[in-house]
């Protein structure tokens, strides 16, 4: 029996993205050719991705981009067993760039389409990494997304919570405008974070102690903003000393939503199949604090703690041609070309 090959086209937010990924008779996913291009530059100036320039910006790499994935993979159309591309949730300009060159290219090749659903790329993308076993909790934490989502089987997802406002990197995003540090704000909080006193600065833990598994960042920005008004102006210090409090903060909220999702799924008898995985996923997740905390929470509640390689945290078209692969392997059927992208799809 001979495995399947499936080109993956990704463009919901500010990566562009084709890659091949191959799977074999037994399951087992290997990624044939991947390629990412970041809009990062283009959105710098605005502190924030800009919709109108993500689209054309990924009119412009697309064609490149799956030629590309495919010269690198040395694989012509035809050796291809499915596309699969990003249908929804995200921002509506990028998401008719994908899907209509994944349709255009299944159309004129005679293959069949798959319209992927972002979060699903992001929710089966450790069973490619780590061939992680059904059912497992994934926590997704990007610049769009904050959810605690059980995934059952391909197809079968249970979202236990998920932001009432803000996602997690938008909430780090907007710290760091606050502080005046760069965009994208994550990985500029973490480091100056790294010299400062969490303790100098008191902020709420927002949802902590509730017993639904939900989240909410904006009370935790305005305390922040508030703080920083009151110690103005900021010197380099100060600045440390409200990122760290506010890693911490983020990091104890966290915690304390995710001790319970594991109670819970431990609860209803989940990990009865043995012992159960918590996968992360979403840029957030290249926080070492954050990563800390679940790997100390993951070990005392008899959970193993997987981390796919960051690259494939973030948003990547393997996830995508992964997720199709998954969907085919399921028995579930090919989408009819008349499918229709969505900026909102829980
Ligand atoms: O998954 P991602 O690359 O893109 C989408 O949002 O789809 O996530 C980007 C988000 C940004 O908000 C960024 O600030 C955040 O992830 N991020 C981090 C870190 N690195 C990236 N947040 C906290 N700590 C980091 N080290
Ligand atoms: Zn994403």
């Amino acid at each position: 029996k001979k495995s399947k090959l499936f080109l993956g086209i990704e463009s919901s937010c500010d990566e562009t993205a084709a890659a091949i990924v191959a799977m074999d008779a037994d399951g087992r996913g290997e990624i044939v050719s991947e390629l990412v291009l970041s809009q990062l530059e283009e959105h710098a100036a605005f502190g924030g991705v800009v919709p109108e320039i993500a689209a054309r910006a990924h009119v412009e790499a697309m064609d490149g981009l799956i030629a590309g994935a495919l010269a690198n993979a040395d694989v012509s159309l035809s050796d291809l067993d499915g596309i699969a591309a990003t249908i929804g949730p995200g921002l509506i300009g990028g998401l008719i760039v994908g899907a209509m060159s994944g349709k255009a290219i299944a159309y004129a090749a005679g293959k069949p389409f798959y319209g992927i659903n972002h979060l699903e790329g992001h929710a089966l993308t450790a069973r490619l990494t780590n061939g992680v076993d059904f059912p497992f909790l994934m926590l997704l934490v990007s610049g769009g997304h904050t959810q605690i989502v059980l995934v059952k089987g391909v197809g079968q997802y249970e979202r236990w919570g998920t932001t009432i406002d803000d996602a997690l990197g938008e909430a780090f995003d907007k710290t760091a405008k606050l502080l005046g540090l760069g965009y994208p704000g994550g990985p500029q909080v973490e480091q100056a974070a790294k010299t400062g006193d969490p303790k100098r600065i008191p902020l709420p833990r927002p949802m902590k102690g509730e017993a639904r598994l939900d989240f909410s960042f904006s009370g935790l920005k305005t305390a922040v903003r508030q703080a920083a008004e009151a110690m103005a102006p900021l010197g380099e210090q100060d600045i440390a000393d409200i990122c760290a409090a506010f890693q911490l903060a983020v990091a104890d909220t966290l915690q304390d939503r995710i001790r319970r999702s594991l109670t819970r799924f431990t609860e209803e008898g989940l990990a009865d199949g043995g012992p159960p995985s918590l996968v992360v996923a979403g840029g957030v997740a290249a926080n070492g604090a954050i990563r800390d905390m679940l790997t100390g929470l993951c070990e005392r509640q008899g959970f193993a703690f997987v981390a796919p390689p960051l690259r494939l945290c973030t948003d990547n078209a393997v996830m995508i041609a992964w997720a199709g692969l998954e969907r085919v392997r399921a028995g579930l059927p090919a989408d009819d070309m008349e499918i229709a992208v969505r900026s909102r799809w829980p």
